[in-house]
């Protein structure tokens, strides 16, 4: 899947990110609790080095609980790094992310020693909205397109909290062919870039592989189960299509209606709580691109 690349803002934002990270304490990076994995920038993970990190899995309330434990447990046993799983919105984040920051970074406390860190975040995983809702704003969001420039923030949670917001945009980086379609899927890359017909038939073969009755539950296919259990991602496509009515004059289907009523309901949560990848698939992902 190809998506459209701008190598003179990444580079700017990397190093702006990097100075930045020479005067602060730990990392926070949110992240997307449907694709931990994907929404990841290993930009970051290069540019933070040996610095504490916290994860956020973002989303929580559309994820899938029993996969996000697994990610949390993954997460935890990495050195120096802790997670945990938000729902950005919702109130006592701020509390939850200081108390796991200062967990991590025991030995930064009290206004003399405020512990600083950096929050980061590819576009969509929802960091402004945590943002926001950990200061009690509606919003403060600047855009997230190239050319704009989002001004450095520093935040105060607390008199001895700082957060700085990422000074640029941390792009989302593709590094193997699933990770690009769970991007895709839950929404991270652009409308324009991305060709949904080709996405949505990945989501299918995940979701018929792995949460078949939440998806024959959403649509309510007239078709006996053991015959949906054969079928290809294309036929679970031409299924929908035919029960929400997405047909052409002389009855050919609208497949990129289909399509898009497949994304937005997953996206929206409608499908039901989903996870599009766990740890050991994430790691074999990896391994088959030879990414380490
Ligand atoms: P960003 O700064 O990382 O780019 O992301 P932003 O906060 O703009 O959030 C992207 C979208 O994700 C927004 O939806 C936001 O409401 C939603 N979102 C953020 N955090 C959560 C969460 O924990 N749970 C759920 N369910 N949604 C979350 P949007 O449709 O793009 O905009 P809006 O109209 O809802 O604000």
């Amino acid at each position: 899947m190809a998506i459209q690349w701008f190598p003179g803002h990444m580079n700017k934002a990397k190093k702006a990110i990097g100075d930045r990270m020479k005067s602060v304490d730990m990392v926070i990076e949110v992240l997307d609790a449907r694709c931990p994995g994907s929404s990841a920038n290993p930009l970051l993970e290069s540019l933070s080095g040996r610095k504490p990190k916290l994860k956020i899995l973002n989303k929580r309330d559309l994820a899938d609980d029993a996969r996000t434990q697994l990610w949390l447990d993954y997460y935890s046993g990495q050195s120096q790094t802790q997670a945990i799983a938000l729902d950005a919105s919702e109130r006592g984040n701020a509390v939850k992310l200081i108390n796991a920051s200062r967990q991590l970074v025991p030995n930064r406390g009290g206004i003399e020693k405020p512990l600083r860190v950096l929050i980061c975040g590819i576009p969509n995983v929802g960091k402004s909205t945590l943002i926001n809702s950990m200061l009690g704003k509606k919003s403060a969001k600047t855009g997230n397109e190239p050319g704009i420039t989002k001004a450095e923030q520093r935040l105060f949670l607390a008199d001895d909290f700082w957060l700085y917001d990422t000074p640029g945009m941390l792009w989302p980086k593709i590094i193997v062919p699933e990770g690009g379609y769970n991007l895709a899927a839950s929404g991270a890359v652009g409308r324009n870039a991305l060709d949904e017909e080709e996405v949505s038939l990945e989501l299918l073969k995940y979701l018929s592989h792995n949460y078949f009755d939440l998806l024959t539950g959403r649509y309510q296919l007239d078709y006996e189960h053991d015959e949906m259990a054969t079928w290809r991602e294309e036929q679970w496509l031409e299924a929908i299509a035919r029960k929400r009515g997405t047909i052409l004059s002389g009855g050919r289907i609208d497949y990129q209606k289909a399509a898009e009523i497949v994304l937005t309901d997953f996206r929206s949560g409608q499908i039901g709580n989903i996870t599009l990848e766990l740890p050991n698939e994430w790691t074999k992902w990896l391994a088959a691109a030879r990414v380490f």
